[in-house]
């Protein structure tokens, strides 16, 4: 069938924006670390970028009943980029895999994405990269990248023809450097997988353990992102500056906006370049603002 996209309903996006964000204490004390800056944005708009960016349209904010509000203040109902914010509370903190449990009814049996609040991808190409993996119907996509430390993360690891055999989520004893990074897709199954789940030995509903049902039925597509991608996630006071460096340096040198939702919404056509300038307009005193003002056509 060739028009199924018809038949399908329209695709959603999850940013996770939960945790006590420990590892970055005493920042984390009293604001929620997504919110922390990330040169010159919140965290919150790079993954909210990339979710926009894959064409998803139609955004819950999962976080914790003392965040949620702030997170509400800072996005609002989403009409200034041209798509639809929900908000939900994770009451407890248990398991990246529990959002589909929480936004269950309001997936309402579409497919659905996931992306960590931490996480910042850049890479050439990506929103091909992405829209394409947002139009699948069958199976899950995730996304491995080569790091140092792959014992900080969920592990995938490979046969010898390249298929995905395992993961493990923070292996002791790492069988390939390459990790999981925090941003999944997944069919219009997720929602009942999850519901199958048990909590792991630290309590959890693992996305691991969810990875792992989809690729033991063989529909879980790893795709690596090599050279010329920058996955950074931003939980840890270096990686927290590296990651502001990071957009500092291209943005000052290339010009080019990083984790701009409003830039995004702009270039994907959900706003016109009317939207964007009044858009900018609320922050013409800053560079980010006057850039904004400047891909509007503003001058
Ligand atoms: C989580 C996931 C892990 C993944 C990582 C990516 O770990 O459990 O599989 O590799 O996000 O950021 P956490 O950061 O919650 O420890």
């Amino acid at each position: 069938m060739t028009n199924a996209q018809s038949s399908h309903p329209p695709r959603k996006g999850i940013v996770l924006a939960g945790g006590s964000g420990t590892r970055l204490h005493p920042m984390t004390l009293a604001s929620s670390k997504q919110m922390l800056p990330v040169y010159d944005k919140p965290m919150i708009y790079y993954p909210l970028s990339t979710l926009m960016l894959a064409g998803i349209r139609d955004i819950m904010v999962i976080s914790t009943p003392q965040d949620l509000p702030q997170f509400r203040r800072l996005l609002g109902d989403g009409s200034q980029y041209g798509v639809s914010f929900s908000y939900r509370e994770q009451p407890t903190p248990d398991g990246i895999a529990q959002a589909f449990i929480i936004a269950e009814d309001w997936i309402d049996g579409a497919s659905c994405a996931l992306i960590l609040g931490d996480n910042l991808i850049f890479a050439d190409h990506l929103a091909q990269i992405l829209q394409k993996s947002a139009r699948l119907e069958h199976g899950a996509t995730v996304f491995a990248y080569q790091v140092r430390d792959p014992e900080r993360y969920g592990v995938v690891s490979f046969a010898p023809d390249g298929t995905a055999m395992d993961i493990v989520e923070k292996p002791r004893s790492p069988l390939s450097n390459w990790a999981v990074t925090g941003l999944y897709f997944y069919d219009a199954r997720v929602c009942e997988f999850a519901s199958r789940l048990a909590p792991s030995p630290r309590g959890e509903l693992e996305i691991t353990d969810l990875n792992m049902i989809y690729l033991q039925e063989r529909s879980l597509r790893v795709e690596p992102l090599g050279r010329g991608c920058a996955w950074l996630d931003a939980g840890m006071p270096d990686s927290l500056i590296q990651a502001g460096t990071f957009v500092q340096t291209i943005q000052s040198r290339q010009g080019m906006l990083i984790g701009s939702p409003a830039e995004v919404a702009f270039r994907m056509g959900y706003i016109d370049a009317e939207q964007l300038r009044h858009w900018a307009g609320r922050m013409i005193k800053t560079e980010l603002g006057r850039t904004l003002y400047a891909i509007a056509g503003g001058q």
